[in-house]
């Protein structure tokens, strides 16, 4: 089998072709990180416009660089949600004339879904495993017990991961994305110089906050010397950030596999996804986690973290192979809980 994916639900104009066999054809991201970086943050009609700029030449470059000619494709896979309603609109209306003109299935895939399945694209990862997704707007465990059927046990209770990396970048004065400029930073600073707050450590249940964090950060920055802050002081700051989150994230993920090992004795995998999954401080945490805990953990490269077409493409494959395909007026969603994905064909 092999399908075509179409990602356009944030800042990134996405295209791949993925087969059955976990071989990515090819695999084309275009960031818009410098239209959006003078903004510090995503502003949607950017992104919608810069979207429809690209997508045309983008899907025919992809395809042209896998050698699959659209005539052998078995299906198109897009993003129809959650997302930037402007951008998913370009990327969906996309992929529907592309079905409608070449005759062939369309799959309307959930972004969650698409990040929460990318570890089986890279890996052996047998149903159920837990999933811990981080990503610009979402932290969630989720127990994923097969390809359209997801229980959430813990999810944020305010701000999501990414998005406390990136407003804690732009306290910093860092460039944006903030993920990666934190990241980069803190490896030069002294963690232990802060102590950032660790929101519902050692609290039952496994959900998570944020908001407490970001304003300890913004306190921290307030009290530095005015003007523009030094390097050593953004990198200690980055540096008590980052292990501030890592530990929440660790004490929550460790509930979470107790509760989701309770449910399912056998199971031993543990997927992290999510453009925060590119982080190594977090990936290097749990996976000794798991391994404490007896269980494998699975991180798909960093490039199949942040928001890509093979994960749509893979997700696309999982779904056709279980019949799981939609008709040519379905709507795109700005909203789209992973609890309401469909796990049966209609
Ligand atoms: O999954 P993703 O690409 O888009 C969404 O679905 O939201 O995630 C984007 C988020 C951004 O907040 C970005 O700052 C964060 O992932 N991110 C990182 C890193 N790379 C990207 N956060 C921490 N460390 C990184 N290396
Ligand atoms: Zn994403």
């Amino acid at each position: 089998m092999i399908v075509l994916g179409i990602e356009t639900s944030c800042d990134e104009t996405a295209a791949a072709v993925v087969t059955s066999a976990r071989e990515i054809r090819a695999n084309r991201v275009l960031s818009q990180f410098a239209e959006h970086a003078p903004y510090g943050g995503v502003v949607p009609e950017i992104a919608a416009r810069s979207h429809l700029e690209h997508i045309d030449r983008l899907v025919a470059k992809t395809t042209e660089e896998s050698g699959v000619a659209f005539s052998a494709l078995d299906g198109i896979a897009v993003t129809g949600g959650p997302g930037l309603i402007g951008g998913v609109i370009v990327g969906v209306m996309t992929a529907k004339t592309l079905a409608q003109v070449l005759g062939k299935p369309l799959i309307n895939v959930n972004h969650l879904e698409s990040h929460a399945l990318s570890a089986r694209l890279v890996a052996d990862v047998p149903f159920p495993y837990l999933l811990l997704l981080v990503t610009g707007g979402h932290c969630q465990l989720v127990s994923v017990e097969d390809v359209g059927r997801y229980l959430v046990l813990g999810t944020t209770m305010d701000d999501a991961i990414g998005e406390a990396f990136d407003k804690t970048a732009k306290m910093l004065g860092l460039h944006y994305p903030g993920g990666p400029a934190i990241e980069e930073i803190a490896v030069q600073g002294n963690a232990a110089r802060f102590k950032f707050p660790r929101p519902l450590l050692g609290r039952p249940g496994c959900d998570f906050s944020f908001s407490g964090l970001k304003t300890a950060v913004a306190q921290a920055v307030d009290q530095l010397p005015p003007g523009a802050l030094s390097r050593n002081d953004i990198a200690d700051v980055a540096a008590s950030f980052q292990a501030a989150v890592t530990d929440t994230v660790l004490d929550r993920t460790r509930a979470g596999l107790e509760t989701f090992r309770a449910a399912h004795p056998k199971a031993q995998h543990l997927v992290v996804a999510g453009g925060v999954a590119a982080n190594a401080a977090l990936r290097a945490t749990l996976d000794d986690l798991a391994g404490q805990l007896g269980f494998t953990l699975t991180a798909p490269p960093p490039v199949l973290c942040t928001d890509n077409g093979a994960m749509v493409a893979w997700a696309g494959i999982e779904r056709l192979g279980r019949g799981l395909t939609d008709p040519l007026d379905f709507a795109p969603r700005p909203r789209w809980p992973l609890g309401e994905v469909r796990s049966s064909a209609r």
